[in-house]
């Protein structure tokens, strides 16, 4: 005798001319262990950051700026020393001015392919792992408002690349001493070029970067410049996760640092 198919109401493990298996899934591991850690990571990023985004203080130690706070656009930034306070807004902005910058990483990172992976497994539960069914009865993917709107990564990336200039700008700025005067480094000097290589590594590894470099192309023999540009993103891209989480962590580190001796907690050792 034919089986019966489910009745075709619902997306997912229920669609029409599916196996009708009765268990919610058939894996035995711990597979809700990475989407736990995920979501943890990321709750404490976001705490962190919105308390810091807010504090708008503390976020300059001559010679260091945090990642945060830069550029500085608004009139209430404080005076960072020919570093990038460039006040292009005036006056009118009287909130922290972290908010205005932050939008451009935050951005970035919310679209980014990896981080959507990693938020929709960890939040939405949509779905949790490989082989688990989701829980909701749809499935539109991303093709609708307001998920269609991570289409526009790829003009994220463009401000990705601006920022990271702008920070490999004021890790440069950091070989001065709190006087200005050039030639000194100091534990911080490392602490920035250490978030900065992590930031370019990550941001060059981005899926659109690989695409601008290597896409659309018919023939790499006839481009061997980016056929070995595309080579090199795609080496950096298949550690993408990892970038992904080590530069959150590194401009959270660098955050914290500059706040550390901006609040008096204790000085920057300086190597010469
Ligand atoms: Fe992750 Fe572009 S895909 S930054």
């Amino acid at each position: 005798p034919q089986r019966a198919s489910p009745a075709p109401t619902r997306g997912g493990i229920h669609t029409q001319g599916r196996a009708a298996i009765p268990d919610k899934h058939l894996r035995t591991d711990r597979w809700w262990l990475a989407p736990l850690v995920t979501a943890l990571g990321l709750l404490a990023f976001i705490v962190y950051s919105t308390w810091r985004a807010f504090a708008n203080g503390d976020y300059y130690a001559a010679p260091y700026v945090s990642p945060f706070y830069s550029p500085c656009l608004a009139a209430n930034c404080v005076d960072m020393q020919g570093g990038a306070d460039w006040q292009l807004l005036g006056d009118w902005w009287k909130l922290s001015p972290a908010l205005i910058i932050l939008i451009f990483p935050l951005g970035f990172r919310l679209t980014c392919y990896y981080y959507r992976k990693a938020y929709y497994r960890s939040f939405w539960a949509s779905p949790p792992a490989c082989a688990v069914a989701e829980p909701h009865g749809g499935y539109t993917g991303e093709t609708r408002f307001p998920l269609i709107l991570q289409n526009i990564h790829r003009y994220f990336f463009y401000f990705a690349i601006v920022v990271a200039g702008i920070l490999t700008f004021d890790a440069v700025l950091a070989f001065r001493d709190a006087d200005g005067e050039w030639g000194h480094m100091g534990l911080g000097t490392l602490v920035l070029w250490a978030n900065i290589a992590l930031i370019w590594a990550y941001t060059v590894s981005c899926h659109s970067c690989r695409h601008i470099v290597g896409g659309r192309l018919k023939h790499f023999s006839k481009h061997p410049v980016r056929y070995r540009l595309w080579g090199w993103v795609g080496r950096l891209n298949e550690r993408h996760m990892l970038l992904a989480w080590s530069s959150l962590v590194s401009v959270a580190v660098a955050d914290l640092y500059v706040y550390l001796l901006a609040s008096g907690a204790f000085d920057d050792p300086r190597f010469f």
